[in-house]
Formats: C-alpha cells, sequence, structure tokens
C-alpha cells in the first residue's frame, strides 16, 4: 500500500519520526513535505496535495501532520471522497478505520509524543473496515458530497 505523508512546518518533525517507522515497517511510504520546520507554510496547502494523491492512487492513504490534527483534517476533509480523522490514540485510530474507514489520519506534533504517532498508525493500518451499518453511514456523507 503507497502511504502518502505531509505536514507543515508545525509537524515535520513528528513526520520525519513517522515516515522512518513507516519504511522500516516495509510500507511505500512518500514525503510530500515539508522538509524544515523553520519556513512557515499553510497547511491547506499541504492537505491538498496529499488529498489529491490518495484520491488518484485507489487503495492508498494519507498521513498529514500539524500542530493538533485539527487544521489538516478540516482542510483533507473538504475534498470529494476523503475521510480524514483526526486521532489522538490507539482507540480513536483504530476506530478511524473499523467504523470511518478513514483513507487519511490527521495528527499533532505539539500534543503527541513520537511513540503514540507510531501506535496510532500501526493499529489503522492493520485494522480492517468493519462494513455493514458503518458502509450504510459513509454513504449518508457522500450524500451530504454530492448535494
Ligand atoms: C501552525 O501554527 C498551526 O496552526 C497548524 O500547524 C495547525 O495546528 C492547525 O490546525
Amino acid at each position: 500500500m503507497d502511504i502518502y505523508l505531509g505536514s507543515d512546518h508545525a509537524g515535520v518533525l513528528l513526520k520525519k519520526k513517522v515516515l522512518s517507522h513507516l519504511r522500516e515497517s516495509g510500507h511505500k511510504a512518500i514525503d510530500l513535505g515539508v522538509f524544515d520546520e523553520v519556513n512557515k507554510v499553510d497547511y491547506p496547502d499541504i492537505a491538498r496535495e496529499v488529498g489529491e494523491k490518495v484520491l488518484e492512487n485507489n487503495g492508498s492513504r494519507g498521513v498529514l501532520v500539524c500542530g493538533t490534527g485539527i487544521g489538516m483534517s478540516i482542510a483533507a476533509n473538504k475534498m470529494k471522497g476523503i475521510r480524514a480523522a483526526c486521532v489522538h490514540d490507539v482507540t480513536t485510530a483504530e476506530m478511524a478505520a473499523k467504523h470511518n474507514n478513514a483513507n487519511i489520519i490527521t495528527f499533532g506534533e505539539r500534543v503527541l509524543g513520537e511513540q503514540v504517532a507510531r501506535d496510532m498508525i500501526d493499529v489503522w493500518l492493520k485494522t480492517p473496515f468493519e462494513g455493514g451499518r458503518h458502509e450504510d453511514r459513509l454513504n449518508k456523507i457522500s450524500n451530504i458530497e454530492n448535494d
């Protein structure tokens, strides 16, 4: 599975650690930037870039890191077909896969440690979507996008 990563300046250090973790775990992880924490950028630009790649590449996923994870999730969720979950711990990451079939997770470098970030990604990637009633709810979300 291809996994696209992106961050703004406030998330770049944690994103680099997560990138190494994914590659060490054997995933194809592609870092779309940014690459330094000094030059300030606008998180919606990065969210859009990662979201577009996830939509183009069927079955791929995205990881977005900013200061809190909030801005990235708000921006990514404006894109039709993106289900971006702002996660904080292993439980929210697991449920983002199981119930929400999130194709992107977002989280914040200013509010999370590296080990939590690694554990969240691992559980999100390995947990299958349950489907059933949750599929019906996702269809209703698609209806909102289409109305
Ligand atoms: C940047 O200062 C910060 O606002 C951004 O990284 C993010 O936390 C927004 O939600």
